[in-house]
């Protein structure tokens, strides 16, 4: 059993859905798992041992990562530094970037463009993750507003994603994302504090978090 952290960011929570999809398949694996939003609360709390093991997931919109990991992030620098961890990458471009029938100069620049994002996301925190790993996102487009919807159309037409705006779309491929997060998993040591003391009792400040498996 190990002590597993799923933190992330959203806009449009298709990136709460991904965290909420590894932290179910963790716990079914036996291992202790906190989610929270990082707009929400603070996982950091008890100390960077808590964790023997993080996973930080965050969308990218207009070419950023969500603000909110961007200062949580920033704000978590030296407990980041002691807990392996990997960043999850989620957009639209992975989508392209990952899509047998698209143009390869197309695939090209969209792998790019993830990168660029990711550079840039390690250049404004100064957090250098374990590993990265880009994930195709989703369009929501029954989340988005009329003005959204438009453009997100335009932009799914150009990426070459469905155009279909009565129903959502998800891209994710979740047997490459069960697979990263499992070698993630299984190659993280115990800390100090699993083979340890136990985890403190919850406190009502982490109304915003989900802590569930074996103690
Ligand atoms: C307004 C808006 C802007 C976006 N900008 C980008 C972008 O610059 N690059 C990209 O690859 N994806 C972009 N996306 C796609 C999102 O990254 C994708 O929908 C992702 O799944 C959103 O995750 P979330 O629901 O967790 O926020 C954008 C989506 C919206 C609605």
């Amino acid at each position: 059993m190990k002590r597993i952290l799923v933190a992330y960011a959203t806009r449009e929570g298709h990136t709460e859905a991904i965290a909420d999809h590894i932290a179910e398949r963790l716990l079914l694996q036996g291992h202790r798992v906190t989610t929270m939003n990082v707009a929400d609360a603070d996982p950091f709390e008890d100390g960077p041992n808590r964790f023997d093991c993080a996973i930080f997931a965050a969308s990218i919109h207009m070419g950023k990562h969500e603000p909110e990991m961007v200062t949580f992030v920033q704000a978590h620098l030296r407990e980041l530094g002691e807990t392996p961890a990997a960043f999850l990458s989620v957009s639209l471009s992975e989508t392209t970037a990952e899509d047998p029938s698209a143009p390869d100069d197309k695939r090209q620049k969209a792998k790019r463009d993830v990168a660029h994002a990711i550079e840039h996301f390690i250049e404004e925190t100064g957090w250098v993750p374990s590993r990265t790993k880009p994930i195709a996102g989703a369009l929501a487009y029954t989340r988005y507003g009329f003005i959204v919807r438009f453009m997100m159309k335009q932009i799914a037409r150009a990426a070459g994603a469905s155009t279909d705006t009565s129903c959502d779309h998800v891209y994710t491929n979740w047997r490459v994302l069960d697979a990263f997060v499992d070698e993630l998993v299984a190659t993280a040591a115990l800390s100090r504090d699993t083979l340890g003391s136990p985890l403190p009792d919850e406190s009502p400040r982490r109304r915003f978090v989900k802590t569930a498996g074996v103690d």
